[in-house]
């Protein structure tokens, strides 16, 4: 595989030098089977395989059952999870065992597991630290070989078009450069465990209303430089041995039948050697294998398993060549092999979910958003004679989003489903990690008490005699169904009652992605914390304590109301808006079209955005600190790309840790902007620091259609360095070359 765009110091600068994946042990291989030697190159070694297998055999390895549910055959020791092929043992081809894993070893829903929840997608991407991803996904990874799993359906990487669709909490946000490195690392991470994961779900599945049904369209070059140059980065970055295409349609053709995006892009273009398999439900036709998809996943949930006797029929009757077919399992073997999946088979046992609790714990920490901090109102200080604390379950856990990530640990509380909510699936699960044990922990010899805010009133009289109030408020969200950009139920009634009462109220959302915030000029402080997985609770209240410097940074735009949105009405959510068992479920096909390009989130609201002159709630990019943080004395060199140098200063008196942003904000022949880098800086009081940020050629090119490749124009490039996308803190300009890089 093509090992990136970004080479030297363009990597050293933004990216997490990876790991290289360690090689398995080496041992000599069987007598007769040469494909197990593991000096041999992966594409080698599946030539040679396959050099032994019938055309049935083949056909055997590229489709498989969901042993979740549906009556699907499985072997006694085979566990019930997302999906199960069989391997071919006397060859040494393990079985593919997989599990769902956006957050965490989700083993097919089960309650009680010993699995760790990591915080959400958005909450990751809101680290902005490539580090952090890798260590989750090997956490993962890790928990899944112990799990007896050796394939993980994680990877998810559609970008957030919409705030309210409601799988953005398994996604990593709205900008390609930001969501595309982290999952990478996420995706790295992963498979550094020698276990496969996927890439998911290719492409435009960015909307869960009518996901099955859905056509999404896209100018090309708009799509290039958006969704897919997300897909892109994670692909480049992690090389995933799999990616999952999606159940929508775009251009008019299903996403698991369409040449487009999966022989034109992924092959022809981005040149990549993995196996694609379908979503769960989402292969319409054996003609699927023509377009480019090589695995048939749960394979009940389809018409038909066209990739079984249908599909040896079509190569009986010549439709489909027997060497596609044979490219098909090769490319689904080669990755076993390159991931060393075939060399260091998984063995279950092992699990040490304190140690895994502590990785998610430290995700968290860095992903919290302080989003106001009135007069000091932050860090609470132990001191006081009262705190109260209300709502949001906080004696209970923390929220986590549902559908087919969803991992429900010992100890989770789980509530009945809200009226809107699919049928299928569980409803809101609270992890075990309540942020009022955690707070009380800290607060010294202060009265602390909890209410659950079921009155407004009685809430609003508590805060009143209170020193300090902690309020937390959540929104759910779950695959299958899209939401309001709103808390749920009445709870910006409760807040408002206790922001009114005492001024000095900290509010701690755990949401699914943006919400409004109709409440926010009356409080003392906000907190977004996202869903904050296993060890949430005291992470949220290291942070409330100013044990830790709140870091977190928006990786999604927090838009002031719905009709700022590029679609104020979501596209079909005038049928029947969530999903229901059966996977095509009752509603018409639809369009959705995609005006705003590649202008998603805080480039609709740059100057040259569909958007400009309006102000969103809080910028992409947006979080602020306890420390004050300045920036100063920017230089911007050109050449065959950018580079910007510029000093921090942490101008306060406590530690803390800036995400300097860079912005291009024209080019030569377009005004746009656009992220094309970032650094995270840990500074003590009073230091400075120099940072120095490249930005990766194509960020700043545009593709061009006609010339298929990325065109850099000559000419002067401007930039800003700021806090987030709406602050221009400095500005500069340098001229780059022309080039057209070729995809
Ligand atoms: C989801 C995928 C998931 C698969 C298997 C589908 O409904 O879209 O993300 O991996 O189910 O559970």
């Amino acid at each position: 595989m093509r090992r990136g765009w970004m080479g030297g110091a363009c990597a050293a600068a933004l990216m997490l030098a990876l790991p290289a994946l360690a090689p398995p042990a080496l041992a000599a291989p069987p007598a007769g089977q040469p494909w197990m030697d593991p000096k041999l190159d992966p594409d080698r070694r599946a030539d040679l395989v396959l050099a032994k297998l019938s055309l049935d055999q083949q056909v055997a390895l590229l489709h498989g059952v969901m042993p979740l549910f549906l009556g699907a055959k499985r072997p006694p020791n085979v566990q019930i999870s997302a999906g199960y092929m069989p391997g071919i043992p006397e060859l040494g081809i393990p079985d593919l065992t997989e599990s769902d894993a956006s957050l965490g070893v989700a083993n097919a829903g089960r309650t009680n597991d010993d699995a760790t929840p990591l915080p959400s997608g958005l909450a990751l991407a809101a680290t902005w630290d490539p580090k952090t991803a890798y260590a989750g996904g090997a956490m993962i990874g890790k928990e899944a070989r112990q799990k007896g799993f050796n394939t993980l359906l994680a990877g998810g990487v559609n970008l957030a078009r919409d705030p309210r669709n409601g799988r953005n909490f398994e996604y990593l946000g709205e900008d390609p450069l930001l969501a595309g490195t982290l999952d990478g690392a996420a995706i790295a991470g992963i498979q550094s465990n020698h276990i496969v994961s996927t890439l998911k779900h290719f492409a435009l599945n960015d909307q869960e209303t009518g996901r099955m049904v859905l056509d999404a369209r896209i100018d090309e070059a708009a799509f290039r430089e958006s969704d897919l140059l997300a897909f892109e980065i994670a692909l480049e970055q992690g090389q995933p041995g799999s990616v999952m295409c999606a159940y929508n349609r775009v251009g008019g053709t299903y996403a698991c039948e369409n040449p487009f995006l999966l022989t034109e892009v992924l092959r022809r273009d981005w040149r990549w050697p993995g196996w694609v398999m379908s979503d769960w439900g989402a292969v319409h036709s054996v003609g699927a294998a023509v377009a480019g998809l090589d695995q048939q996943s749960g394979q009940q949930l389809d018409k038909q398993v066209f990739f079984d006797a249908p599909l040896k029929a079509a190569v009986a009757s010549g439709q489909i060549p027997a060497a596609r077919v044979r490219e098909m399992a090769h490319r689904y073997l080669r990755s076993l092999f390159a991931t060393g999946a075939v060399d260091d088979p998984v063995v279950a046992g092992g699990l040490d979910t304190a140690a895994d609790g502590l990785v998610a714990g430290q995700e968290e920490e860095q992903a919290i958003v302080l989003l106001k901090n009135n007069d000091f109102t932050l860090p609470l200080k132990p001191a006081v004679h009262r705190i109260v604390v209300i709502g949001g379950h906080a004696d209970l856990g923390v929220l986590s989003g549902g559908g087919s990530s969803q991992v429900v640990p010992l100890g989770s509380k789980v509530y009945p489903k809200p009226k809107i909510a699919p049928q299928w699936g569980i409803g809101p699960v609270y992890h075990p990690s309540a942020p009022y044990a955690a707070i009380k922990a800290r607060a010294g010899a202060a009265e602390i008490s909890f209410y659950d805010g079921s009155d407004p009133a009685a809430a609003a009289a508590l805060a009143r005699i209170a020193d300090e109030v902690v309020v937390f408020a959540t929104q759910w969200s779950s695959e299958g169904m899209d939401i309001a950009m709103k808390l749920d139920g009445d709870q910006d009634v409760l807040i408002d009652a206790v922001t009114r009462a005492n001024p000095k109220t900290v509010v701690v959302l755990e949401t699914g992605g943006p919400v409004a915030m109709p409440w926010r000029d009356q409080a003392g402080a906000i907190l977004e914390a996202w869903y904050p997985g296993a060890r949430g609770g005291e992470a949220i209240a290291k942070v409330l304590f100013g044990e830790v410097d709140p870091q977190g940074r928006l990786p999604i735009t927090f838009p002031a109301s719905e009709a700022q949105l590029a679609r104020p009405v979501l596209p079909g959510s005038d049928q029947n808006a969530v999903e229901t068992l059966t996977p095509t479920f009752d509603i018409k096909p639809f369009t959705v079209t995609y005006p705003e390009g590649s202008d998603v989130g805080y480039r609709a609201f740059a100057p040259s955005g569909p958007k400009a002159g309006q102000t969103p709630l809080y910028p992409f990019g947006y979080g602020l600190s306890y420390t004050v943080f300045r920036y100063s004395g920017l230089k911007v060199t050109g050449g065959r790309t950018l580079t910007a140098s510029f000093m921090v200063t942490n101008v306060s008196n406590v530690a803390g840790t800036d995400t300097p942003q860079l912005y291009l904000t024209s080019g030569p022949r377009r005004t746009q902007q656009r992220l094309i880098g970032w650094s995270k800086v840990a500074l003590q009081p009073g230091e400075a620091q120099r940072v120095t940020v490249t930005a990766p050629a194509r960020m700043l090119a545009n593709w061009d259609v006609a010339a298929h490749g990325w065109r850099l124009d000559a000419g002067a490039y401007k930039v800003a360095v700021g806090p987030d996308a709406a602050t221009a803190a400095l500005q500069g300009s340098a001229i780059v070359a022309a080039a057209t890089i070729r995809p």
